[in-house]
């Protein structure tokens, strides 16, 4: 469906726990309360709403957490995603430790794509940033994953003083394996604001220094606001989301599901509408989809990171409860 501003909705990221199995210093702090089981949405009351956002045009999903592969049954709920009628795509982030083994139920299930987070090639810094020992499980799943023929994708975090002379080595993942390698702009949200990021020019600066005949790679290669290059010689691409510097309000195609069942609209905006009590209190499928529409119909236009918030209360929740 088209929101007030024009921009066709079409994609849905679901988070479908809070709970992970990394404490990253960005996302969370060692000592995090849990959502209980009774607030988390049951699997057949997402895939009740994921039915209901097919009607109003959702097309693509993206299942994220918290960490998604915690959760029981996660596999399941990914195949019912994959087999409703009118869904084209269903993605995949996730930390990678628990992705290895799943990866041929994966294939077989069709999944189209998957995300894994690794900010850091070094065990020390796994160890700092992630406050976990589990590197060698993330990377044997990157690896498995592209060996499947998968499309996978690795997101990752540089942070000043902390993993940005690493930026080559991370690089180097898209030149020796069929992955793209994406630099994501640390977002000022929750534990974020404490750390310093790099956007696409100062990476694309210090890139050049080595491999001045990079390419502007033009085809789109996921749902992201994400742009790519390409290096002669590369097998995958890199890619940079500039969250803040690069503002993709404009072509905004997403809504957010939250595991306690809040639709959000954005982000950056506290604003959304909880569908759980609806749910729960025996709405009809009509009541339920009238909610979602005007919500979706009431999208903010853009994101107020550098300003104070204009269209409603800043998101304070953590990043790990709203699945990125
Ligand atoms: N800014 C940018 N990216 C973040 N992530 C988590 N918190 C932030 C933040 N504040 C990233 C994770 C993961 C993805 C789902 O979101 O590193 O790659
Ligand atoms: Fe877990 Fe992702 Fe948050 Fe790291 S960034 S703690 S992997 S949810």
């Amino acid at each position: 469906m088209k929101d007030s501003k024009g921009r066709t909705i079409d994609y849905m990221r679901i988070s479908i726990t809070d709970r992970c199995n990394l404490r990253c210093q960005y996302c969370m702090p060692e000592d995090v309360p849990s959502m209980s089981h009774e607030e988390v949405l049951r699997f057949e009351e997402i895939l009740r709403l994921c039915r209901l956002a097919g009607q109003l045009g959702i097309r693509k999903f993206k299942v994220t957490g918290g960490e998604p592969l915690v959760r029981k049954g996660a596999l399941s709920f990914l195949k019912d995603l994959k087999a409703l009628p009118f869904t084209e795509q269903v993605t995949l982030t996730t930390n990678g430790i628990l992705l290895k083994d799943i990866v041929p139920e994966l294939k077989s299930i069709g999944i189209d794509g998957i995300n894994v987070s690794l900010d850091t090639l070094r065990k020390d810094t796994f160890q700092q940033i992630t406050r976990r020992d589990y590197l060698p499980q993330v990377l044997d799943g990157i690896f498995a994953s592209q060996e499947a023929g998968i499309k996978t994708k690795i997101n990752s975090v540089l942070m000043h003083g902390i993993n940005d002379g690493e930026f080559f080595d991370l690089i180097h993942l898209a030149r020796d394996y069929q992955v793209d390698v994406r630099f994501i702009e640390i977002m000022p949200i929750g534990y974020g604001s404490k750390y310093q990021g790099y956007n696409r020019e100062k990476l694309l600066a210090l890139l050049s220094e080595h491999y001045p005949y990079y390419t502007q790679e033009l085809s789109t290669r996921g749902n992201g606001p994400a742009s790519y290059i390409h290096i002669p010689g590369f097998k995958g691409c890199i890619g940079f989301i500039d969250a803040i510097h690069g503002k993709f309000c404009s072509s905004c195609n997403r809504v957010r599901l939250t595991s306690d069942g809040i639709l959000k609209l954005c982000l950056y905006y506290q604003n959304g509408v909880s569908l759980r009590e609806l749910l729960r209190s025996g709405a009809s499928d009509e009541e339920l989809l009238s909610v979602m529409q005007k919500a979706v119909e009431r999208k903010p236009t853009e994101h107020q990171f550098h300003q104070s918030a204009q269209e409603g209360q800043p998101e304070l929740r953590q990043m790990s409860q709203i699945g990125g």
